[in-house]
């Protein structure tokens, strides 16, 4: 039997009890956070916190967000394989972690056209040397802090560059490691605080490439709002447009994740999250795991 039908029922229809147990187990989650170092990151805290208390569905029927993996430097990683994997190179590896430490979200997913979904682009070595996607910065020639950019998939680059994208399973292939990347930037509850890493200066992420036409939809001016959940005990969620801008623009969200604006009108819900649709597009891939309850339920409220 599938949970979401039972979950609906229960927030039309709610039993006291459904509630007082839920509430407890929210604030749990909330609290769990100085002792375990990540809350609710285990499936069992995950069923426990979101569903237990409101279904009497056994373990094996319900729905949860999986665990971030257990290294965060594989957390954001892309191995892009449609057409090297039976090639001698082999597959790409491609890391958010060093990318989005200098460059928005942005200006890959919409200037450059990245797809939001791993293997989604159907990136191939022609267009990487026609200078798009990889290729708009990979290309041997173009400056970055003051070096060269590596180039790739061209006749020009040597062996060596060869690996350090066509990396899967080759160890030594790569100059960077995210341990020693990260080592000075601010963590939170998983890996890096992205947002306190940008407000503190650590990275400033470019938001435009010399040479790429800028996209810009035009969308009326956003104020920063809370999101009310339809459960009556769920406080309003924390969500900020002028920081989600700072990394995402606009366009990342309108109207593709997030078609209904400006009429407030998307009916979305934590399941919905689960699956990678509005904020699981990015929290649960990419921005910190839906398994970070409090940074979007402010903690203590729930
Ligand atoms: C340097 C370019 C670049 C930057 C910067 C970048 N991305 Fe990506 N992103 C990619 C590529 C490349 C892929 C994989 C696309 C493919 O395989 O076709 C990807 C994939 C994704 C996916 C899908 C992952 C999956 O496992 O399916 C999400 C979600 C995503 N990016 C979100 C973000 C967010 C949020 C940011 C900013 C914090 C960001 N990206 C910054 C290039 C970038
Ligand atoms: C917006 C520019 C940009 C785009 C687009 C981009 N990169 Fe990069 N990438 C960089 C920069 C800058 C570095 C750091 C290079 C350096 O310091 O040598 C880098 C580093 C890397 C590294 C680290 C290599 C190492 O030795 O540790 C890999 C791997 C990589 N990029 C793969 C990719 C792949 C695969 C794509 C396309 C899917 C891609 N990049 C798209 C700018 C970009
Ligand atoms: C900046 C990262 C990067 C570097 C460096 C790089 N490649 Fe690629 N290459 C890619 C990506 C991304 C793909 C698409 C992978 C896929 O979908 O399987 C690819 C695919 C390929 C393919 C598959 C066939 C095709 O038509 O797409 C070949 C062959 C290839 N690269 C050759 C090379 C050679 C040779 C070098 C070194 C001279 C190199 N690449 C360096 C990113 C890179
Ligand atoms: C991370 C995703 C995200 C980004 C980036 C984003 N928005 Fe939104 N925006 C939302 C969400 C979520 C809503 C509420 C939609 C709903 O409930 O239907 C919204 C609603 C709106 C609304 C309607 C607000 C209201 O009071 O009715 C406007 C206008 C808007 N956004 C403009 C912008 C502009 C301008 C930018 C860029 C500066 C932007 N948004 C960037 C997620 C985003
Ligand atoms: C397009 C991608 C994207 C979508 C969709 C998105 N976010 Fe984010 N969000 C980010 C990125 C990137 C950050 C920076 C921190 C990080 O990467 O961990 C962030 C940060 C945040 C923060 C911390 C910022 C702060 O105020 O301190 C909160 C809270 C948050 N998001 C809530 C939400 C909620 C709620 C939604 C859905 C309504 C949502 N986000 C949808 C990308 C996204
Ligand atoms: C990226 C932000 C984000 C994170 C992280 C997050 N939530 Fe939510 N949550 C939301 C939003 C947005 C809503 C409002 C959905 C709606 O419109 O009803 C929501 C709603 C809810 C609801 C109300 C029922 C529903 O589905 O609308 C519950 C219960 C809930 N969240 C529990 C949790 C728990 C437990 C966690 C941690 C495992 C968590 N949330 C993590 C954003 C988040």
């Amino acid at each position: 039997m599938f949970i979401r039908s039972k979950f609906t029922e229960l927030i039309t229809e709610p039993a006291s009890g459904d509630y007082e147990g839920a509430e407890a187990c929210m604030h749990t989650c909330s609290t769990q956070r100085g002792t375990i170092g990540n809350e609710c990151r285990l499936p069992f805290l995950m069923l426990l916190c979101v569903l237990v208390p409101l279904t009497s569905q056994a373990p094996g029927q319900t729905y949860a967000p999986p665990p971030p993996p257990e290294q965060p430097s594989d957390y954001g990683k892309v191995v892009i394989e449609n057409y090297s994997s039976n090639t001698g190179l082999g597959p790409v590896v491609f890391d958010h972690w060093l990318h989005r430490s200098k460059f928005t979200c942005r200006l890959c997913h919409v200037d450059l056209g990245f797809a939001m979904q791993a293997n989604g682009t159907g990136i191939a070595a022609s267009s990487i040397r026609e200078g798009r996607y990889c290729g708009a910065c990979h290309d041997g020639k173009r400056l970055f802090e003051g070096k060269t950019i590596f180039g790739s998939c061209s006749a020009e680059s040597n062996g060596k560059e060869c690996n350090r994208c066509h990396s899967l399973g080759k160890r030594g292939a790569r100059k960077y490691h995210y341990w020693a990347f990260t080592s000075k930037f601010p963590k939170g509850v998983y890996s890096v605080d992205w947002e306190a890493a940008e407000s503190e200066g650590r990275i400033k992420p470019v938001d435009s490439l010399e040479g790429i036409p800028v996209k810009r939809v035009p969308i009326p001016t956003a104020d920063d709002f809370s999101i009310k959940a339809d459960l009556p005990w769920v406080h309003p969620i924390l969500f900020s447009h002028e920081k989600h801008a700072r990394w995402n623009g606009c366009e990342l969200c309108h109207r593709e994740i997030f078609p209904a604006a400006p009429k407030k009108t998307v009916q979305n819900s934590m399941f919905l999250h689960i699956e990678g649709r509005y904020c699981g597009a990015c929290h649960g891939k990419v921005a910190f795991p839906l398994n970070n309850c409090s940074q979007c339920h402010p903690r203590g409220s729930i």
